[in-house]
């Protein structure tokens, strides 16, 4: 696996693999890798003759009281793992070659930016699509692989390559579980094993939803309701904690629901009635930790 932290080294590369007719994949992220970014890296190398990966945590995409610089970094293990995977070239520029000081030009995508993640993170979605155009530009992807876990991100991704005409195929891969259902992230390295387990209740909310759409419910308002009460079950057990387990030094911090919404997966506007296909997404503090988590229903599942 070759390493670039150039703009120019990465692109010579990139266009050298694709002059010689191969078909180039694109895994981008921010590092900390797990189960989930390695699913999108074997995809790639299933349909493509070459795949690079990039692994650059953009400052552009977090708020100012976000967790930037306590983000997880370990790229010497990200590195090993990617080369693992087989991945042939690794882009992993410093914050300076992405950002020239002086820059000022941003890519947009009005609207949906602002919705469900959006709207909680003013900025975030700015800061990705910025980024994601430099590094399309940049790698001159055939295909780029996107995890469905964020959801909003791949609504916003998939506008823009559209609005403004990237050649690119945008590939997007079902979401990698912990087998209790945890969605993988790279925030969860952030929860202690009390919030650990709390965390669950964001797949809990999900899969009542999803039983209950099954069995034949499709009003989005009785859903968000079902899927809200496990948030509200959750604070009750929590009440009925024992003080040893309280005072532990295993701080007990609350879950604050942020969103829990049905929307049409692609303008994420709310859904009155799932028949025709929703996404069901749900965001929530754990402590301080933001996670994330959706399911699709009535819609092929990527
Ligand atoms: O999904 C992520 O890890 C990031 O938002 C991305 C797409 C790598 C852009 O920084």
């Amino acid at each position: 696996m070759n390493l670039f932290t150039t703009i120019a080294e990465m692109r010579a590369a990139s266009r050298a693999a694709r002059q010689a007719g191969r078909r180039l994949g694109f895994v981008p992220t921010m590092g900390a890798l797990h189960e989930g970014h390695l699913s999108l890296v074997r995809a790639a190398r299933a349909c493509c003759d070459a795949v690079t990966a990039s692994i650059f945590v953009n400052p552009t995409q977090f708020g100012p009281t976000e967790d930037l610089a306590k983000y997880p970094r370990s790229f010497e293990r990200d590195r090993a793992m990617l080369e693992r995977e087989g991945v042939d070239l690794l882009f992993a520029p410093f914050v300076e070659e992405m950002y020239p000081a002086g820059a000022v030009t941003w890519v947009t995508v009005d609207e949906l930016s602002s919705k469900l993640d959006g709207r909680s993170r003013p900025g975030h979605f700015r800061g990705v699509t910025t980024v994601v155009s430099k590094l399309f530009h940049i790698v001159e992807p055939d295909a780029a692989f996107f995890g469905q876990k964020d959801a909003a991100q791949v609504a916003v991704i998939r506008r823009m390559v559209r609005d403004l005409n990237f050649p690119v195929e945008i590939v997007v891969c079902p979401i990698v579980r912990e087998p209790d259902g945890l969605a993988m992230s790279s925030r969860n390295a952030y929860l202690s094993p009390t919030q650990r387990k709390q965390a669950l209740v964001l797949h809990r909310s999900l899969a009542r939803v999803e039983k209950l759409a099954e069995c034949g419910e499709r009003s989005a308002k009785q859903l968000i309701a079902a899927g809200r009460e496990e948030f509200s079950r959750e604070k009750l057990s929590r009440q009925e904690l024992t003080g040893h387990e309280r005072s532990g030094k295993d701080v007990f911090a609350e879950v604050k629901l942020d969103y829990f919404a049905i929307v049409d997966p692609d303008t994420l506007d709310p859904v009155d009635d799932i028949s025709n296909g929703a996404l069901v997404a749900v965001a929530a503090l754990v402590g301080s930790t933001r996670l994330i988590d959706n399911i699709l229903i009535n819609r092929s599942n990527p």
